[in-house]
């Protein structure tokens, strides 16, 4: 498994969306390191959980040595690190997995829920005019990402699905018209399942290079346990997200 553990303060630490926290880390060699679509394994520091949670990186400041993330509390181990405060020290082991490619061209992302954190981070990595980001939630709280998006992207398409906040529909709903602008040289995507497969299926039938990062549950993290699998399309069995992962080539992977 490759990675280091990396310990670091805290520098700011805050509540964004509903159940959403977003906390910046002083954690130099991880923010000099990381790739967009890999992910930090924070220990939860109580004492009694041993295994580490993964969460994704959705941002870095090399130059601050600061490295951000997003995290919704779904369970005792987020619920414990949203209480931490700025000062408190978080023990990182990272960063793990392989990456979204981020080829030269246009690059577009679609992103849901805390899976729009990677994208953020390909998007806060892309050069200016280089990718068009569609994110979408199910109401206008949901969708505070928009808020820390680069303004130099060359579009972001905001969805809600009760209308609330920019146009009434899916984030997938863009695309055939991204599409028919102009050529794309890949998708990246990042969020609940049925969006990741939407996506792949306009992708492929459009002939565009498709990748998804899966966040599935994690034990081990390290090949063993192998509670993070998923099937492979050519039928030879499974993938491990924490081994392969978590970014695949949709053609590769049963969404
Ligand atoms: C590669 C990767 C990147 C991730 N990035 C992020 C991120 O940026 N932000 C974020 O908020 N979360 C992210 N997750 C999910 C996050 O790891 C889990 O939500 C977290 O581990 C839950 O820990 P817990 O102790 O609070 O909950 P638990 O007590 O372990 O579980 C509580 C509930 O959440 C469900 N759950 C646990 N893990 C997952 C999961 N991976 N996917 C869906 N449901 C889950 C459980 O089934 C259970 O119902 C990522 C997961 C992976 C594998
Ligand atoms: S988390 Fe155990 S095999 Fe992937």
């Amino acid at each position: 498994m490759a990675g280091y553990i990396e310990k670091g303060a805290i520098r700011r630490h805050e509540l964004v969306g509903p159940e959403i926290w977003r906390m910046e880390i002083e954690l130099p060699r991880t923010a000099r390191d990381a790739k967009p679509g890999q992910f930090i394994d924070i220990r939860i520091p109580d004492g009694t959980r041993i295994l580490r949670r993964p969460i994704s990186i959705a941002g870095t400041d090399p130059g601050r040595g600061i490295t951000e993330i997003f995290y919704r509390v779904v369970g005792k181990g987020t619920e414990i690190l949203s209480h931490l405060k700025a000062g408190d020290v978080v023990d990182s082991l990272g960063p793990l997995g392989n990456g979204f490619t981020i080829p030269d061209g246009h690059i577009v992302g679609v992103g849901g829920g805390v899976g729009i954190a990677p994208i953020l981070f390909t998007a806060r990595r892309t050069q200016p005019g280089q990718m068009t980001v569609a994110i979408g939630g199910r109401n206008k709280e949901e969708v505070f990402w928009k808020d820390f998006f680069p303004q130099t992207l060359r579009e972001l398409i905001v969805t809600t699905d009760d209308g609330s906040y920019g146009v009434k529909g899916f984030a997938i709903a863009a695309l055939p018209d991204i599409f028919a602008k102009g050529p794309v040289a890949e998708v990246v995507t990042c969020g609940p399942g049925i969006m990741m497969r939407k996506t792949a299926e306009l992708a492929e039938a459009a002939g565009i290079p498709c990748e998804a990062s899966l966040e599935r549950r994690m034990g081990c993290g390290t090949g063993g346990c192998l509670a993070c699998v998923c099937d492979r399309r050519d039928g030879k069995g499974h993938y491990k997200v924490c081994l392969n992962g978590p970014v695949f080539n949709t053609k590769e992977v049963i969404l």
